[in-house]
């Protein structure tokens, strides 16, 4: 089921953002050509100056050469700031793209598969790992095309010259490019741990800073410190152990490069060469591995660009939690929600949550879902709402399966107060208005009146334009309720779900959000899921869920005159 393709070959999984925009993508091998062509050209122009100076030319002869060395140089600068800035505006503009589908990943797979995962490990792919893959990007792509180029260029002219020194120069550009290779599997297992281990590190200390409060109360602060202080020492060995092994592949390489110092004078010194030629030669030679040398430099990374790539592909690849392939249409009039024997469990070898559970809410019709805490009340509001699929039987919006209709088409004639409300770091108004984007301010401000926030909203320093703090901080739990009430209502869809949604509030503002719901239950189709007696009892109707079934329906009033089991939930929702 889990197929991610792309997660085992993560750098060739990259190769098609690489290719999206073939053009720019030309362009930035085109400039990873030219820099290094141009920077050896100047140092082989150089060279040869010296040589021709030392083979007697008078100021003269070597005044155009001159002249041409200085117009190099001044190209080669050009085309290094030219080569800068259009590979990193490039990856820059990849990386945005990537960023985009990421999060597609995550909304597809939400909330499903996204519950499992730490927030801070799913944050770390979202920005380190995208960022890791920068390196890709800008500085492989391009660079690698260059190089080869580059360097088999240099090397057909040294072929000229010399062929001896040639076949020097062909061995130890063979032995650089060939360092990274040895050691990727290494690589690669270092790289995966590191970025796994970074990963590990963001999701505990955005868990510490989440928990803060916890923390606090607790007297744990210390505690966590020293969790954090222990992780922090395992990232740091992995750290250490990918530096150890990419300065052992510098130092290879570097090894290599002053044998060439040491090699290409001597071989080339050795024939009967004009000794004009003889420091452009070496030159050359050595200017040629240089491009090799920065590639296999970057090689180095290439392990932890891997890891990175993966982990920001496989959620890319998440497939959808749920097959969005309906079709049929829904049309807004007929509300009525049903359940026919529906079984459904989150972990396949769990018990069942629910166990043929059939129940129907009729149009217009508000009914209670209740039942001891864990009876599987959310559960059927997860899988009315399409974030998980029944294993069994089907749930019916307006008479169709809520299989057959398209997810988008499902979840704008449904709308879900949660259990836990999230308010964005936006001002009141716009996070009301994310329930209806062109909602204008006196319909947002209707809303938030019919769901009894107004005067608390007015009341605030910046009215409807003050901000609702992280995660709605600076609002009280009941005040955020009714926001999400407001929210709700601005949507004005048939079907509308309180998951305990007024469990905040105090009696008086329970009333005022009462009167908002009952206002609506002429229009709509209302599931109320309510541990609280005056919520149950304004409801039309109750259904209560145990042990994965319903196991009554009736009014409030019928069900505590005939079932037992029922006058005892809600003794128990009285409290003493
Ligand atoms: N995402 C999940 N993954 C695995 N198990 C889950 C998940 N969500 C809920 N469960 C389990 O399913 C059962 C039903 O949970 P559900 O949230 O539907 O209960 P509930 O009736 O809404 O309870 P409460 O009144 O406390 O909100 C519980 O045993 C719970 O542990
Ligand atoms: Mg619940």
């Amino acid at each position: 089921m889990t197929t991610e393709p792309a997660a085992d070959r993560p750098l060739r999984g990259l190769l098609p953002y690489l290719l999206e925009s073939p053009r720019a993508f030309a362009l930035v091998v085109a400039s990873g050509i030219a820099f290094p062509a141009l920077a050896i050209t100047t140092a082989t122009l150089g060279a040869w100056l010296v040589g021709s100076a030392l083979a007697g030319d008078s100021a003269g002869d070597l005044a155009p050469g001159a002249v041409a060395l200085c117009a190099a140089a001044a190209l080669t600068g050009v085309a290094a700031w030219w080569q800068a800035y259009i590979s990193h505006d490039w990856a820059f503009r990849v990386l945005a793209g990537l960023r985009v589908r990421l999060y597609d990943g995550l909304e597809r797979a939400a909330p499903g598969r996204i519950l499992g995962r730490r927030t801070g490990d799913l944050t770390a792919s979202a920005m380190a790992d995208v960022e890791k893959t920068e390196m890709f990007f800008a500085h492989t792509a391009g660079d690698y095309v260059g190089a080869v180029l580059v360097s088999l260029a240099s090397l057909a002219v040294i072929a000229v010259l010399d062929v001896p020194t040639a076949l020097v120069v062909l061995a130890l550009m063979a032995l650089v490019a060939v360092v990274p290779f040895v050691l990727a599997g290494r690589a690669g297992e270092q790289g995966r741990a590191l970025r796994a281990e970074l990963g590990g590190l963001n999701a505990e200390a955005l868990d510490g800073v989440q928990g803060l409060r916890e923390l606090t109360v607790f007297g744990r602060g210390g505690w966590y410190l020293d969790r954090l202080t222990a992780r922090t020492r395992r990232t740091h060995r992995h750290a250490a152990a990918h530096a150890r092994r990419a300065g052992a592949e510098q130092a290879v390489t570097d090894l290599l490069l002053s044998l060439g110092v040491v090699l290409l004078p001597l071989t080339a010194a050795r024939g009967g060469l004009d000794v004009r030629w003889l420091p452009p030669l070496i030159v050359l030679g050595l200017a040629s591995l240089g491009p090799i040398a920065a590639v296999s430099a970057t090689a180095r990374t290439l392990g932890e660009v891997r890891a990175a790539a993966a982990r920001v592909l496989a959620i890319i690849g998440f497939p959808a939690h749920v097959a969005d392939t309906g079709t049929r249409a829904l049309d807004g009039t007929d509300a009525e929600v049903r359940f026919e024997d529906v079984r459904f469990r989150y972990d396949p070898a769990g018990p069942d949550v629910l166990a043929g559970a059939s129940f129907t809410v009729r149009p217009g019709e508000t009914v209670a879902l209740v039942g001891r805490s864990g009876a599987g009340k959310t559960t059927c509001v997860n899988l009315l709402m399409r974030f998980w699929d029944a294993e069994g039987g089907r749930v019916l919006v307006g008479g169709r399966d809520v299989r057959t209709v398209p997810v988008a088409a499902l979840r704008s004639a449904v709308t879900l107060v949660p259990q836990d409300v999230y308010l964005f770091n936006l001002s009141v108004r716009e996070n009301i208005r994310l329930a209806r984007p062109d909602a204008t301010d006196e319909q947002v401000e209707a809303a938030a009146r019919r769901a009894a926030a107004h005067d608390f909203v007015a009341a605030l320093p910046e009215g409807y334009d003050t901000p609702c703090g992280e995660r709605g901080a600076r609002l009280s739990g009941g005040q955020r309720q009714r926001i999400a009430i407001a929210r709700a209502l601005l949507r004005e869809t048939p079907v509308i779900v309180l998951d305990e949604a007024v469990s905040n509030l105090d009696a008086a503002n329970e009333r005022a959000v009462q009167r908002a719901v009952d206002e609506v239950r002429a229009h709509h189709t209302v599931i109320t899921i309510a541990h609280r007696l005056s919520t149950i009892r304004a409801a039309d109707r109750v259904v209560v869920l145990d042990g994965g079934r319903v196991a009554a329906t009736g009014t409030h009033d019928e069900l505590l005159a005939r079932d037992a089991a029922y006058r005892e939930l809600v003794a128990a929702q009285e409290g003493p």
